[in-house]
């Protein structure tokens, strides 16, 4: 056996191996005679591979497995299953369980109420082996394959607890298939492990096993906990037993582990109670299961109705919804965001959904945990969301987990959930404004959660986007001693304090002379940085990408949008009048700009940022002969050959300004049919007043 080999003994044999091959093929290709049959060539090839699978350090340059035409082309030697590993047809409803009842009665020519036996177990999220073992001994596993053809994974099934080496008591001959998987809490340590190592961590226990299994390796994959549940069996020289279960349970005796939740049922509706007991028990076996396997019980039955091209007659899957899982809700933790939004997360027992593993979903707001929806309408017929909880998770192509769905006949917490009413990061109180389903924490930049994720929005990429410092270094050195950067400015005078600092970055665990050079240098290079970028990098609310570059450019330069906003008055006179004029600029976004601007603590602050930088004006269109560049336009009642929207963006790009309302500012008024107030207060102050055509004529376009 390969596993007995010392490494001298591989090395000498693999030696004889390469030189036996090279022979044979060079007799296969050059003479009319070949001196080893395809049998013995194909043995001797998995023999080579196998001993390289177990030794890889001693392959050699001239290895058999490199040759062209090499059937291993990865490492393993291939094993040819005796009877096919087959899969299993797919069940999704109740109505198809009842079908596949049906379609084997009518196969058999049994009545409806013939008594009729099947098994019902769970189908684990693994990957399928096969282990075969003669006069007790195991001999070699493999793997699924193509299904007629599985890998060679011998040495690392020897590695798997649960995969005894050898029986007493068994048939000369027996395969025995079932599923490794990988635990919960061991893919877990090993998902710990692979992050410290610096690797990337799988992203399901499946992908886990079968990564760990088909490691060439093997001394890798004894380092990975494995498990083995067996549910089959392959070849045979004398039968298990007479029927499904009575095989299982004489695996078991042999020192399998079967999995306990296998039970005998006598029709559709038991085994529809079994797929429910089984589904509830899903989130706490510590192992994934995607589905319900059915079996028809009785051996000589499973014979008669024999196979389709790929899968059984006699069995199906009854898989779980993909995306759908129910799991313990263990407990809602509040996070801060940026604008300081107090945003519930709910942390669960993990749960795989989907193929991810899901430990935390979001819980949306206050209203969603108390079962009323944004409408005020009851959502979940009205059933609020407690810690301890049973509750349903769904995930719907890559968006962030949900809880969709609450058990209330599991519930055991009295108290419903009390979202805060002060900040769990400042202690400030939380408030919710009317109309407003999000609860939000009033400290301000006194809140270091919302003073962080505000950092970490001014790095992100369509704020300031300075390499080497992203959202991991801004809470290095937010929470920093020697170095703070508390706001936005404390970016640009990094440089400044280090050089004047006892204790340089530079000799810093994690930091080096090169890396300080280029962080600092990073940092210079966004010194100069255009007006729509700061203005978006403040994260005030509201204002988003789009709105800070519409922003920027109507008032060209940021003294004169810091001037504008610092004497607008919310709802009145013509700073805010000019401000709401802008497209797509309503009076919330306004409101939220002016208290930005206007609060002495932000203001400073941005104060202190805008001193270290040399912000660009914004990019004007070249209006050098526009006849309306640099005017301020309002357009009122209907127009009639162009829509209001195209006249604004015509206009703006003529260098006019778009105006929503009339002041003392506004050059012209172009009033359509239907113009009300606006005329007569355009009257008022004097402003001229044109109709479309004039505007046309005006502007070129008539
Ligand atoms: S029986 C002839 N039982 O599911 C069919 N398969 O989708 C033999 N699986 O390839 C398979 N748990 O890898 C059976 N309890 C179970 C199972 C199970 C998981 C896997 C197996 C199979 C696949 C089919």
């Amino acid at each position: 056996m390969v596993s007995d080999l010392s490494e001298a003994q591989a090395a000498s044999e693999l030696e004889f191996l390469a030189k036996a091959l090279a022979e044979a093929n060079r007799d296969y290709h050059g003479a009319d005679a070949p001196v080893l049959t395809d049998a013995d060539y194909d043995g001797l090839k998995r023999r080579n591979a196998e001993i390289e699978a177990r030794f890889p350090g001693l392959k050699r340059a001239d290895s058999p497995s490199e040759q062209v035409g090499a059937p291993v082309a990865d490492g393993f030697g291939k094993i040819t299953h005796d009877v096919r590993m087959l899969s299993l047809g797919n069940a999704f409803d109740e109505e198809d369980v009842t079908e596949f009842d049906q379609r084997i009665r009518k196969y058999l020519g049994l009545s409806d109420d013939a008594p009729l036996t099947y098994t019902a177990e769970p189908k684990i999220d693994g990957l399928s082996l096969s282990i075969r073992y003669e006069n007790g001994v195991l001999v070699h596993a493999a793997t699924r394959g193509d299904g007629s053809v599985g890998e060679n994974v011998t040495a690392n099934a020897r590695t798997i607890a649960d995969i005894p080496e050898t029986l007493t008591g068994a048939p000369d001959v027996l395969d025995v298939r079932g599923e490794v998987y990988m635990s919960h809490a061991d893919f877990a340590s090993l998902n710990d492990r692979q992050e410290q190592d610096g690797r990337k961590p799988f992203a399901n226990p499946r992908n886990a096993a079968a990564g760990s299994l088909r490691q060439l390796d093997s001394s890798v994959t004894a380092a990975r906990p494995l498990k083995f549940f067996t549910y089959a069996w392959g070849a045979l020289s004398s039968p298990l037993a007479k029927t499904q279960s009575g095989a299982i349970d004489r695996l078991n005796s042999l020192g399998f582990s079967t999995n306990p939740l296998t039970q005998t049922c006598d029709g559709p509706a038991s085994l529809l109670s079994h797929y429910r007991l089984i589904e509830e028990q899903r989130a706490t076996l510590g192992y994934d299961i995607d589905g319900v396997v059915y079996k028809v019980d009785a051996l000589d039955l499973q014979d008669r109705l024999g196979f389709r091209s790929t899968t059984p007659r006699w069995a199906i899957a009854h898989k779980f919804s993909a995306e759908l899982a129910w799991t313990t809700l263990e407990a809602i933790d509040i996070q801060v965001g940026r604008t300081g939004a107090l945003s519930p997360v709910a942390r669960l027992k993990p749960v795989t959904v989907g193929g991810v593993v899901v430990s935390n979903a979001t819980l949306h707001n206050e209203d969603y945990i108390a079962g009323v929806g944004g409408d005020g309408a009851p959502i979940r017929e009205g059933r609020d969301i407690r810690v301890g909880d049973w509750v349903e998770v769904y995930r719907a192509g890559d968006v962030i987990p949900k809880i969709r769905d609450v058990d209330l006949t599991k519930r055991t917490n009295a108290a419903p959930y009390q979202f805060p009413d002060t900040c769990p990061e400042c202690g400030s109180p939380a408030v919710r404004e009317d109309g407003d389903a999000v609860r939000r924490c009033t400290g301000g930049l006194i809140c270091p959660a919302q003073a962080v994720e505000r950092l970490k929005h001014f790095v992100g990429r369509a704020a300031f986007d300075i390499d080497g410092l992203g959202a991991k270094q801004v809470e290095m050195f937010f929470a920093d001693d020697t170095l703070p950067v508390k706001e936005p400015a404390d970016i640009f005078t990094l440089a400044r304090r280090d050089a004047a600092s006892l204790t340089r970055l530079e000799n810093r665990d994690g930091f080096g002379k090169t890396s300080v050079k280029k962080l600092f240098q990073a940092i210079e290079d966004r010194r100069e940085i255009a007006f729509n970028r700061v203005l978006f990098s403040l994260g005030i609310r509201h204002v988003g990408e789009a709105a800070a570059a519409l922003i920027a450019r109507h008032y060209g330069n940021w003294a004169t949008m810091e001037d504008a906003l610092t004497s607008a008055h919310i709802g009145e006179g013509s700073a805010w009048d000019d401000l709401i004029g802008v497209d797509g600029v309503g009076a919330v976004m306004a409101t939220s700009l002016i208290n930005a601007f206007q609060n002495d603590a932000e203001r400073a602050s941005i104060d202190r940022l805008v001193a270290e930088l040399k912000i660009e004006d914004a990019a004007q269109p070249d209006t050098s002969d526009s006849p309306v560049a640099g005017k301020t336009i309002v357009f009122t009642g209907t127009l009639e050959k162009m829509t209001r929207a195209e006249a604004k963006a015509r206009a703006e790009s003529l260098g006019a300004k778009v105006s929503g309302s009339v002041s003392s500012k506004t050059d012209i008024l172009v009033a359509g049919p239907g113009a009300g107030s606006k005329a007569t207060k355009a009257a008022d102050l004097g402003v001229e007043v044109i109709d479309e055509d004039d505007w046309l004529a005006l502007i070129g376009a008539s």
